[in-house]
């Protein structure tokens, strides 16, 4: 067989657009101790006794609370009744958004907080998962290759409803942001870092450990739940810093869109007292062009210039702040 010479020339020229574009693509490098993955961990089998947390006379089976199509409530009286997309979502592709986000919209460092979130901007954010401009960096982890397909499978009466019933709750502060150069060791429980039993510790370096303060109540998804998160030493000061003058042209100050208080402003979210896994993954994803949505195009001038390390002190800072 033949090759021709436009086929050759054509080829080289691929090859450089790959060479510059991943060049240009890998100029942070991925803060990999935000998208944990551990695609075959092990989960321990359902041995039938029901479950139950703190405060609560309610019970769930571990097989309900591993059911994505059902929402574990166990505060029947701290939120408005769940509407159906939100409670059991709809077979075969939507799971139940309270499956993942909590039936309070309180999320998880695997996942996202949708409390308070504009109702605006939530609607856009289904459209940008739907229209494929909303992706994410790092490993393919399955809870947003699933986020994917439920956008994908929503229709116009569940964005709705998702919508107005997610932005009406209070957002709550669960994160204690602690400064250390050490951490207590961790695995990962397939998408999520958990402290080991015991109390050993190990150095900390240039990475947040964010962990459940109880595994078990995290795993039964109790909109209670409380994290901790260990971050290098000096990184609020440095954080705040960014966030309130923009560190003399590395970045913009945070409060001139999201608000004076970071709570979002119009249908801009809020920032404040979100998990700092997740906000670090956004300005990642942001920075790479892996999201880029609708509303994102304000966001590159400021996310452009940071470095992994202003990431985690940006995030650090804003977990600290009342949501
Ligand atoms: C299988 C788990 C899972 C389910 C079920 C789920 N989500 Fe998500 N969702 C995610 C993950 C993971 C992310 C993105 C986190 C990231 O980018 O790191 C996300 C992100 C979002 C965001 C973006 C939040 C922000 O601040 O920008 C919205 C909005 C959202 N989900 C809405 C929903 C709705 C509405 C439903 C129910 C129809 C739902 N999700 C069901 C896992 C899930
Ligand atoms: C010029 C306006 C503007 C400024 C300044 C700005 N933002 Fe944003 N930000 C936005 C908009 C608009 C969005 C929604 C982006 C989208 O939908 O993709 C956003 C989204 C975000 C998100 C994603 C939130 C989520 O729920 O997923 C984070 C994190 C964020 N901004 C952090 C910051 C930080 C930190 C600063 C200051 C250092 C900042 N922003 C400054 C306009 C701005």
């Amino acid at each position: 067989m033949q090759i021709s010479k436009t086929g050759v020339m054509a080829a080289l020229l691929v090859g450089l657009v790959w060479l510059t574009g991943s060049a240009f693509a890998q100029t942070t490098p991925l803060p990999s101790w935000a998208y944990p993955w551990v695609p075959d961990f092990k989960l321990h089998p359902d041995d039938g006794i029901p479950r139950r947390v703190p405060d609560s006379t309610i019970t769930h089976t571990v097989t309900q609370e591993r059911d994505l199509f059902f929402a574990p409530v166990w505060h029947q009286a701290d939120h408005p009744p769940l509407p159906e997309v939100v409670a059991r979502g709809r077979k075969p592709d939507v799971r139940a958004c309270g499956s993942c986000h909590r039936a309070e919209g309180t999320g998880g460092p695997e996942n996202s907080s949708l409390a308070g979130l504009p109702a605006a901007y939530i609607i856009q954010q289904i459209m940008d998962y739907k229209s494929g401009a909303r992706k994410f960096s790092g490993p393919q982890r399955s809870p947003n290759v699933l986020m994917t397909a439920i956008a994908k499978g929503m229709n116009e009466t569940e964005i709705q409803e998702a919508a107005a019933y997610f932005s009406a709750l209070k957002p709550k502060q669960n994160t204690t942001v602690i400064e250390s150069d050490t951490a207590p060791k961790t695995f990962i429980a397939r998408v999520f870092v958990a402290k080991l039993p015991g109390n050993e510790t190990e150095t900390l370096g240039n990475r947040i450990v964010e962990v459940p303060v109880d595994i078990d109540q995290f795993e039964h998804r109790d909109t209670r739940s409380k994290f901790m998160a260990y971050v290098p030493p000096g990184s609020i000061a440095k954080g705040e810093a960014l966030v309130k003058t923009g560190g003399q042209g590395k970045t913009m100050a945070c409060a001139a869109c999201h608000g004076a208080d970071l709570k979002g402003l119009g249908d801009i979210p809020s920032i404040a007292g979100r998990s700092p896994s997740y906000i670090v993954r956004q300005l990642y994803d942001l920075q790479q062009g892996t999201r880029a949505g609708v509303l994102s195009a304000p966001m590159k001038l400021v996310v452009e210039k940071l470095t992994d390390q202003d990431m985690m002190s940006i995030a650090s800072y804003l977990a600290t702040q009342t949501p």
